[in-house]
């Protein structure tokens, strides 16, 4: 017989179902088969289970709503662990309440797995692929959250190609994607102020962070904050890395006060953004360089004056910056200096061993400095970003790539760049 609408809550775990398709804690497995064979509805699709994973997959999305037979409800409720308490209020689309202290949780079990770009050694961009792996096991401190978005960084190419082995180390595989937004499914014991359903916006550890590109992550509290109500998935992805950079890049390696000048080279990039308007937000006046592409956009973003580096040279320029923060990698302090006041300020966003270890000694010996970018996306940077998201950031995404498209996004972002942000969207992300 067939219990249509039969729902099932497992209270505050976030697994509704999850002991069907793993270990039960009695070592027990219970496998949706022949005439038990359940299925399920997740957001409006109807899905046949053909194995534990699928289960362990719909589970971790969230609530599902079983249409299930009533032999396999009779198996969830009665090969559950022992003190599990089940109320059973009707036959036919009723809803079921269902306690379950679980010893073990369904991400510890073998049969739990997802999909994750992961790579096995150090090189080009072309040793990603798409793999099966264990899910992350939840802990009390943490939170799973289902991955919605990720967003491309030049970070990514780097650290794939051993850039940073330093202090990325040599363990594999490695996962990629820094920043993300997505739905706790998973809340531990200890956390608080999350619940499952909440959307969320973060970053992952980047030099020891197992990679965002995959279909759940395990975060620490401190690593994500709420969405902000006004950005997509896809926006609230974007947003993490490029933001706290621009945002540390103004307030605290540059400190600038309004009123004052700022020339930034590479005004459309990711970084760009951000800061051109957050910086005029602060009052700065802000000189944006950019290609053709980006004159409009840097106009919208509040750029004072926009200089197109295709049609004029940055270095013709009469005028003497505060501040300059060269975002494209193409106009060394060398050069820049010139376009500096005798104690103005030039940030480095890609400073090697070598900058970090020699750069404040020569600093000693010069009026101009040059400031060292080591941004980190901490929690008080995150609420920041989303403050200033909800007061209208306009966080722009030129590009979205499906993320099993995961080879051609990256090679097409790291070859051409993108106009704002370019996404990879791992699951209907809106
Ligand atoms: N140290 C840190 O904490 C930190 C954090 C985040 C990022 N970063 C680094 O900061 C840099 C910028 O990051 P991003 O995410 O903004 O990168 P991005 O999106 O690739 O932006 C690079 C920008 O440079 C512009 N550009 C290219 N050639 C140029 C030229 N000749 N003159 C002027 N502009 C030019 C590009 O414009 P067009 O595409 O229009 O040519 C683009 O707007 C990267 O190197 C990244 O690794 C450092």
């Amino acid at each position: 017989m067939l219990l249509q609408g039969l729902r099932l809550n497992f209270d505050g775990l976030g697994y509704p179902v999850a002991q069907l398709g793993g270990p039960l804690s009695g070592g027990e497995i219970a496998r949706p088969t022949g005439a038990c064979r359940p299925s399920a509805v997740v957001r409006g699709e109807k899905l046949g289970a053909r194995n534990a994973a699928d289960w362990s997959r719909w589970v971790l999305s969230g609530r599902i709503t079983l249409i299930a037979t009533k032999r396999l409800f009779s198996l969830a409720m009665s090969t559950g662990p022992r003190g599990a308490l089940a109320r059973y209020w009707g036959h036919s689309g009723v809803d079921v309440s269902v306690l379950m202290p679980l010893t073990t949780t369904p991400q510890q079990s073998k049969s739990f797995r997802m999909k994750k770009i992961i790579y096995e050694r150090y090189g080009s961009l072309s040793n990603l692929s798409m793999a099966d792996v264990a899910a992350p096991s939840p802990s009390a401190q943490t939170l799973t959250v289902q991955v919605k978005a990720v967003s491309i960084n030049p970070l990514d190419w780097k650290i794939v190609q051993g850039d940073m082995k330093l202090m990325t180390g040599k363990a594999f595989p490695k996962g990629v994607g820094i920043d993300f937004s997505g739905v706790v499914s998973q809340v531990g014991s200890d956390v608080s102020g999350f619940a499952v359903g909440d959307a969320v916006m973060g970053a992952l550890d980047a030099m020891k962070g197992p990679g965002a590109l995959a279909e759940f992550v395990q975060v620490q509290p401190h690593q994500v904050v709420p969405k902000t109500t006004g950005l997509s998935f896809e926006q609230a992805a974007a947003l993490p890395i490029v933001g706290a950079a621009a945002l540390q890049s103004l307030t605290k390696v540059l400190r600038m006060q309004s009123g004052q000048r700022l020339l930034i080279n590479g005004a459309t990039g990711g970084v760009g953004m951000i800061a051109t308007q957050i910086a005029h937000k602060m009052g700065i006046h802000v000189t944006a360089v950019v290609s053709s592409k980006g004159v409009d956009l840097a106009q919208q973003w509040g750029a004072a004056r926009v200089i197109n580096y295709q049609t004029q040279s940055v270095q013709g320029l009469a005028e003497r910056f505060d501040a300059i923060l060269d975002l494209s990698n193409k106009l060394p302090f060398s050069q820049a200096k010139r376009l500096l006041t005798p104690i103005g300020l030039y940030v480095n966003a890609v400073p090697t061993l070598k900058d970090i270890l020699l750069t404040p000694v020569a600093n000693l010996a010069r009026s101009q400095k040059v400031k060292l970018l080591m941004s980190s996306p901490d929690q008080a940077t995150l609420q920041s970003l989303h403050q200033y998201a909800s007061q209208g950031l306009d966080v722009h995404v030129s590009q979205r790539f499906n993320w099993s498209d995961f080879a051609n996004a990256y090679a097409q972002v790291q070859k051409q760049g993108a106009l704002g942000k370019a996404v990879l969207v791992v699951a209907d992300a809106v």
